[in-house]
Parts: structure tokens; sequence; C-alpha cells
């Protein structure tokens, strides 16, 4: 436990760290591979996984295989990331819509719901993503679950001013009063585990509250209602129905969920 946030998943060891990169990679080159052709608009995500994906695409880029693609990075990180490989890029003002956006997640629920945000790029990652015709998700198989909440802080992007109050006011919503404790994230925003005194700050400016669950949330689309109708809240890491296919990768290999 770091300053009240704790990580439930299995930190991996230094013997298993790098199957599990491992594992990114290989779900992060499938994504580009099956679901990117030339010509089309790509949302690029966020995080070690989507990191993949990135790098294949810049790779097959270079390479001539693909061709007159153009992305929307969904944080500065990948921005940076993307200029450095010589993708495009372009953002939401100029294309309302996308082919395909392709980005990791914190968990996934047989639903295909998600928790996302663990890396602070929710709010980007969500606006992108929800215009995509196609949302694709990378990930490994210790990102599954039976359900959302337990497993990993649910992140709620939330404005600086009076982030007390608004903290309050989330931990008494009738779809999560008595069942979380909102922890500020402390630190850099990029990683959910607290790593400095001063609240983390995203792209957009804002705090982040990590929300801890003991219990399964039984009503994920009624806490992702509640939340979104929360004056204060930006956004949240609830991402309900949004996916279309779950590439999933694990010591028995490759799998696609839909
Ligand atoms: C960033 C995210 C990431 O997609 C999520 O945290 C997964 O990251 P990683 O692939 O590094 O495990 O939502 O805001």
């Amino acid at each position: 436990s770091l300053g009240g946030i704790t990580s439930t998943r299995a930190k991996p060891t230094f013997a298993t760290m790098a199957t599990q990169d491992e594992l990114k990679k290989q779900v992060g080159y499938k994504a580009i591979d099956d679901y990117v052709t030339s010509g089309m608009k790509v949302g690029l995500g966020t995080g070690s996984t989507a990191a993949f994906a990135v790098e294949r695409l810049g790779e097959l880029m270079a390479a001539g295989t693909l061709t007159d693609i153009i992305a929307v990075p969904t944080s500065v990180r990948t921005k940076e990331q993307a200029e450095s490989l010589g993708i495009p890029l372009t953002t939401l003002d100029e294309f309302s819509s996308l082919d395909v956006a392709i980005d990791g997640a914190d968990e996934v629920d047989p639903q295909l719901n998600l928790v996302k945000g663990g890396g602070g790029a929710l709010l980007r990652e969500k606006m992108v993503e929800i215009v995509a015709d196609k949302f694709i998700v990378i990930v490994d198989e210790s990102k599954l679950c039976d359900a959302l909440g337990p497993g990993f802080p649910i992140p709620v992007e939330i404005t600086p001013f009076c982030h007390e109050h608004t903290k309050r006011v989330v931990e008494a919503l009738p779809a999560l009063a008595g069942k979380c404790k909102a922890v500020l994230r402390l630190g850099s925003s990029t990683n959910n585990q607290v790593d400095g005194d001063e609240p983390a700050v995203t792209d957009n400016g804002n705090y982040i509250l990590d929300l801890n669950f003991d219990e399964p949330l039984t009503d994920a689309p009624a806490a992702a209602a509640q939340l979104k109708a929360t004056c204060g809240v930006v956004d949240h890491g609830l991402f309900i129905g949004m996916t279309t296919a779950v590439i999933i990768a694990g010591s028995d290999g490759i799998s696609v969920k839909e």
C-alpha cells in the first residue's frame, strides 16, 4: 500500500516482466496488423501496451506497407512517441470521426466494459475512442476480471476547483455510497501509485480521484451515469458499451473477444 492507494494486481517479478512485455507487444502489433489499413484515420491510445501499437504503426508506415494514415493521439506522451516515429497527426477538431482506435485497459469485464485511466489519460482516451467506428482493446490476460471495481481503482477526472468537495459528493453518490473510498491521486498522473506529495495533474490541467472498492461494482452503468452527471466531475474511467473487440494475450496464445 502506498499512501492509501493499494493495487490488488500482483506486481510482476523481475523474472516475469519480460514475458508480460512480450504479451503486450504481441497484442499491440496484432491490433495494427489486423485492424488498420491504408487511408485510415486512427486513434492512438496511451500506456505501455498502446505504445507497442504505436511502434508497429510507425514501423509499417516507414516500410511503406501502410500509407495515407493520419492519427489522433490520446495524450501528450503518445503524441510525442508518434511524432518521433514520423506518424502524421491530427485532432478531433479536424475530424470528428475515426475508422479505428486502439488502446489498452486496466480491467475488462465479461461484457467488455472497461476501467481505464490508470495512466491518467482517460478524458482524451474517451473523447477519441467514442468517435471511432471500431474500438479495439489490447490487454494481457491479467486485465480480465469477473466484475469491475475491486481489482483496480476507478479513476475520475475532476476540476482542481473545490476538489475536496467534489470528492465528498462522489463518495455519496447513490451507486457508490458506502462502497468506495475516493483518494486524490498524488505525484505523476501517469501512475496510480503515489510518487509525490502534490496532486497529480492531467494533460488537461485537472486532478484525478481513484475510487477504491472492496466489493464488485454491481451496477457499473448506473455508477457511470451518476459520475458523469456530477458537477465538478469532468469524466470517469468507466468505458461502458464502447468496445468492439478485445485482443487478449495469455500463456496459451492470443484470443479475440467480441
Ligand atoms: C491510460 C490507460 C491505459 O490504457 C491503461 O492504464 C493500461 O495501461 P498499460 O497498457 O500500461 O497497462 O487507460 O490512461
